[in-house]
């Protein structure tokens, strides 16, 4: 892996390696994918103000996520049928996060079961992603596998009730293969899904009248803290403190869903002011360098989360290739850090950042 040092070549050699399928499923983004390749630019248009004659000889990278530490503030987020890219995708990547000390976010749709997770990464810290189902007893068994089986957070998914437009899939239908599982409704199912009919089967299990009503009757059910994943509008992110949720997770869904949608480091800022420290606040989508880790927690956020980086990490070598890939980011944020005056990830500040000016932007 001498020559993979950093997160896009990770990408290119997982290019190289995934089949059609797989690598259009993850790579995808709705329509003309101008919100995938916004996420990225915006990172690019905030620049690192650094201070100098500061002592940077040791660093903490180490922070506490609800109420617990974490070795450094980037985590897998959730993304379903992982197993496309790997045997035992979403079993990696729990035991990448594991040995590298962050959290792994286990999807609905994953082809490895709660339970298979929880037991073959039993010491790590895992939280587990909700899509609430249309059949209220199914949500409420999802969550109880979940707090049996050592997850410590529910993260309840906004802003995929539909699917958004992805053409790439659209044009060569996605397929499960057969070997897959959508492990976690084995349970439920009552008839086999035919690989065919993923798409379909998925989608059916949406709960498409999800409100504000559906996240206190989830807090209502559960002891586990409750995040809300999705948010980009601070007037949202003022709701979920309302509603007394334990994070706000501001995401665009990698670009997926909505074309156009505002960058989430764009959307950070008015959300943590909204927000006001009353809960934690994350965010993803684009996170491809440790100075992007940097810019975000200048701005307010408490840590991040990367989705696709660490599939591709699994697409080269398993476990091994996503734990790499969480320790470039980690090796660059401490790279920045020392580069910029900053010896405790809690000092770095809004300071730390200024966004460029538009006339400059066009340029890039
Ligand atoms: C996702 N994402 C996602 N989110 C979620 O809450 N539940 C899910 O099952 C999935 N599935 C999924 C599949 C694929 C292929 C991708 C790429 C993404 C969104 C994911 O959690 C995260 O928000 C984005 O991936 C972040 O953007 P980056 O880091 O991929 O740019």
């Amino acid at each position: 892996m001498k020559s993979l040092v950093c997160v896009k070549d990770f990408e290119a050699e997982a290019f190289d390696v995934l089949n059609k399928n797989a690598r259009n499923y993850f790579k995808s983004g709705a329509d003309d994918e101008l919100t995938v390749r916004k996420n990225g630019e915006a990172f690019s248009r905030l620049l690192i103000r650094p201070r100098m004659l500061r002592d940077v000889s040791t660093r903490k990278l180490k922070k506490n996520i609800l109420g617990k530490s974490i070795q450094f503030p980037v985590g897998v987020a959730p993304t379903a049928f992982q197993s496309l890219v790997h045997p035992t995708a979403e079993i990696e990547s729990a035991k990448a996060a594991a040995s590298t000390g962050t959290i792994f976010v286990l999807s609905t749709f994953s082809n490895w079961s709660i339970e298979d997770v929880g037991n073959a990464a039993p010491g790590g810290r895992k939280w587990f992603q909700l899509f609430p189902n249309t059949e209220k007893k199914i949500t409420l068994d999802l969550i109880t596998r979940a707090e049996n089986a050592g997850f410590e957070a529910i993260v309840i998914t906004l802003d995929a009730q539909n699917f958004g437009k992805k053409r790439d899939i659209m044009r060569e239908p996605f397929k499960l293969p057969e070997n897959l599982k959508m492990a976690n409704f084995e349970k439920y199912q009552t008839s086999d899904k035919s690989a065919e009919d993923i798409g379909e089967f998925v989608h059916s299990t949406l709960a498409q009248d999800m409100t504000w009503d559906t996240i206190s009757w989830i807090r209502s059910n559960t002891n586990l803290p409750v995040i809300l994943k999705g948010i980009l509008n601070p007037q949202d992110a003022a709701l979920a403190v309302q509603h007394n949720v334990a994070g706000v997770w501001v995401s665009n869904h990698g670009g997926r869903q909505i074309d156009t949608a505002i960058p989430s480091i764009d959307a950070l800022p008015d959300v943590v002011q909204a927000v006001g420290g009353k809960c934690e606040v994350y965010v993803d989508s684009g996170i491809r360098r440790g100075s992007d880790v940097f810019k975000a927690l200048a701005l307010g956020a408490d840590m991040v989360f990367v989705g696709r980086p660490t599939i591709w990490g699994i697409a080269v070598c398993g476990e091994n290739g996503a734990k790499r890939v969480l320790e470039i980011l980690r090796e660059e944020l401490d790279l920045t850090m020392a580069l910029s005056g900053v010896a405790d990830v809690h000092d770095i500040t809004l300071d730390h950042v200024q966004r460029k000016k538009s006339n400059a932007m066009s340029k890039l």
